[in-house]
């Protein structure tokens, strides 16, 4: 496992070795500058590895927290895509958590990438 626990979360440590049960659960964030805000997307899944979307099988929710704060908690069902979208002004702490029906909580902080 190239993973620790965070607050509960997975955490990967090394994205080079990590497995693929791992890069398809962590939340991926991509940064947009602008210029007064960035905006943050996040998804699912680190180097193209996604996470399935299924009955049996799903990301529940995405949570989003800037400076330490909860911003927002967005749920998913079946069949949805994982997505999330914020502006942060620049040089702003944040990181998202993801949950798996089967596999627990991921997390990604803002440099994971
Ligand atoms: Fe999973």
């Amino acid at each position: 496992m190239s993973f620790t626990i965070d607050e509960g979360c997975h955490v990967i440590q090394d994205i080079n070795t990590a497995p693929d049960y791992e890069l398809k659960h962590t939340p991926k964030l991509e940064i947009i500058k602008g210029e007064d805000l960035m905006l943050v997307r996040v998804t699912i899944g680190l180097r193209g590895i996604g996470h399935p979307q299924t009955e049996e099988h799903f990301i529940e929710w995405i949570r989003f927290f800037v400076e330490g704060e909860l911003i927002e908690e967005v749920s998913f069902k079946a069949g949805d895509v994982p997505y999330f979208e914020y502006s942060v002004v620049p040089g702003a702490d944040f990181f998202a958590m993801a949950s798996c029906n089967l596999h627990g909580m991921w997390l990604s902080y803002s440099d994971s990438e």
